[in-house]
């Protein structure tokens, strides 16, 4: 049986987005958190405790992420995260951000392999808990991820999840699927697939094509349609009384986690800009829905959506 990951999204895929989306759609095998990043003082965020605390995240497989380029503050919050009862962590090393690159993390870390092995040795040899990685294929040659395979596969990851893209296409272009595929019959650790993954048929071919692999990612495609990992294990789609639902406790909580509706308009649009792929086209709603500045407005304007919008056949 594939299973089907939900890919972690800064700013998207927050505690109060993950509970929801379990509860009312379900069919995701695990939700990875967007990354915490400690520093060198060992405390977290009020924002970072509260997204991974268990009591937010109850019933909830959740695996945190880490980003960091030092292996002692990534000690410490693998450390901690034990404490509240995680059993795994994960590795960023594929955020593209030039201001996250510069300072050597997320993908950053592919720039200099014997900082990485270094760092992967220092980890494994202090952690109690699994560490994953999830990971870009290099800076800017699809090509540099033999060697950087190569230094994964000397540490005993729990699974390597890939995005074959490089730092510098960012989100753009085709992924190189042709170098996961080589990677395939010579990585150590289990592979999970992460990219462009945007429907429950796009995931169950991926899955014919690829027998060995048994577990994909999906970020963008999952937003876009909540109910897409549940499809892929057979289940149906999307209801409206579904999406009302998922809307209604989203717009609930932003509004208290900005303490302002005219706030939590701002991460309901980016939600919607994937969301709309569940709807025929209308371009009048859709520019209603970017330009709208007031809550009474907005909230009029997205349950017309949710109510008359015409569903897309799922695919
Ligand atoms: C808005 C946004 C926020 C993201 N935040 C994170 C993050 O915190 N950690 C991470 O590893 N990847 C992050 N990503 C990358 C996604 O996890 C995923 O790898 C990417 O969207 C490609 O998968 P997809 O094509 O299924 O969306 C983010 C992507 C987007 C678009």
């Amino acid at each position: 049986m594939l299973r089907c990951y939900f890919a972690p999204m800064e700013g998207i895929t927050v505690w109060q987005f993950r509970a929801l989306h379990c509860r009312i759609f379900g069919g995701v095998d695990r939700y990875f958190s967007p990354f915490l990043s400690p520093n060198q003082h060992h405390v977290f965020s009020k924002k970072e405790l509260g997204d991974v605390l268990p009591e937010h995240n109850e019933g909830v497989p959740l695996v945190p992420q880490i980003l960091t380029r030092r292996s002692e503050d990534f000690i410490w919050c693998a450390g901690d995260l034990e404490a509240m009862g995680y059993r795994e962590v994960n590795l960023n090393c594929g955020c593209p951000s030039g201001t996250v690159t510069a300072k050597g993390k997320g993908a950053g870390l592919l720039l200099d392999l014997t900082a990485l092995d270094r760092f992967l040795d220092q980890v494994f040899s202090h952690v109690n808990v699994a560490v994953s990685v999830k990971t870009r294929l290099g800076l800017v040659d699809p090509e540099e991820f033999f060697a950087v395979l190569e230094v994964y596969n000397r540490y005993p990851l729990s699974e390597l999840i890939i995005h074959p893209r490089v730092q510098a296409e960012l989100y753009r272009g085709t992924p190189h699927r042709e170098v996961f595929d080589a990677c395939v019959p010579k990585a150590r650790p289990p592979l999970c697939y992460n990219g462009d993954l945007t429907g429950a048929e796009d995931c169950r071919a991926f899955c014919q094509g690829h027998p060995a692999v048994d577990r994909v990612m999906v970020g963008r495609g999952l937003v876009g349609n909540p109910a897409l990992a549940r499809e892929v294990q057979g289940g149906p789609a999307a209801t409206r009384e579904e999406l009302r639902a998922f809307h209604d406790g989203l717009y609930r909580s932003c509004c208290e986690a900005f303490q302002s509706e005219k706030n939590a308009m701002r991460p309901m649009k980016e939600i919607w800009f994937y969301l709309l792929s569940l709807f025929e086209a209308d371009p009048a709603a859709e520019r209603a829905l970017r330009r709208c500045t007031d809550p009474v407005e907005y909230r009029a304007i997205a349950g017309q959506i949710l109510r008359e919008g015409k569903m897309r056949a799922k695919n």
